[in-house]
């Protein structure tokens, strides 16, 4: 079946986010993938689990859409604060911020930490939910450094890298080594492996 016949599989991938959107886009790419972006807000539940947050989102936006759909959680996980922020990155993004984050760390020598990030697909062909999970560890940078990508890009520094941060990094070179990309990339297999079996998906 070619990339673009009949068979292959139409998905909308559900963010507010349009740095991960085009992460996503760039690796979405490579497998020839059909797939459009809604700026769909959806309810987020409350868990320790991002996997779970997933997998609630995708079924409240495919009850919206009513078409194969995709949504991603993630988050940031510091060691030495006992993995917070974790499921709750975007509020403490969006409150304390990297400043907060920093002023938390201040003087703590152990600086690990990892960015996690859960997919979760839906489509009634293909139940139930299907979740796809990625990681990578690194530090927390002891100052931000760089503006590209977005969140709490400018002080991560992934353990493969070059000892940049993912703020000072390309999209092409974050997804190198990112969570999202690794997840995404194992969503990506399977659903490429989909083609020509599914029915076609409108
Ligand atoms: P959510 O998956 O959109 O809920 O993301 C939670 C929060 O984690 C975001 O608002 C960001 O602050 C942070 N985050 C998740 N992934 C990344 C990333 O790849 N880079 C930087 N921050 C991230």
């Amino acid at each position: 079946m070619s990339r673009s016949g009949e068979g292959d599989l139409r998905f909308v991938i559900v963010t507010t986010n349009m740095g991960k959107a085009e992460e996503f886009q760039k690796i979405f790419e490579r497998y020839g993938l059909k797939f459009r972006v809604e700026q769909l807000a959806t309810i987020e539940i409350q868990s320790m689990d991002l996997r779970e947050i997933a997998k609630h989102r995708v079924l409240h936006a495919y009850n919206v859409l009513r078409e194969p759909v995709m949504v991603e959680d993630a988050g940031l996980f510091v060691e030495a604060l006992g993995g917070f922020p974790g499921p709750f990155s975007s509020y403490v993004f969006r409150t304390i911020g990297i400043k907060g984050i920093l002023k938390l760390m201040e003087g703590v020598r152990d600086r690990r930490a990892q960015f996690r990030s859960a997919i979760a697909f839906y489509s009634p062909l293909t139940e139930p939910v299907k979740i796809f999970t990625g990681e990578v560890s690194g530090w927390v940078a002891e100052e931000p450094r760089g503006t590209k990508g977005f969140g709490f890009d400018p002080i991560f520094i992934p353990a493969e890298g070059d000892g940049r941060t993912f703020g000072e990094m390309d999209v092409e070179e974050k997804n190198a080594f990112s969570h999202r990309a690794r997840a995404a990339m194992r969503f990506a297999e399977w659903i490429s492996k989909l083609r020509g079996v599914a029915p076609p998906y409108r």
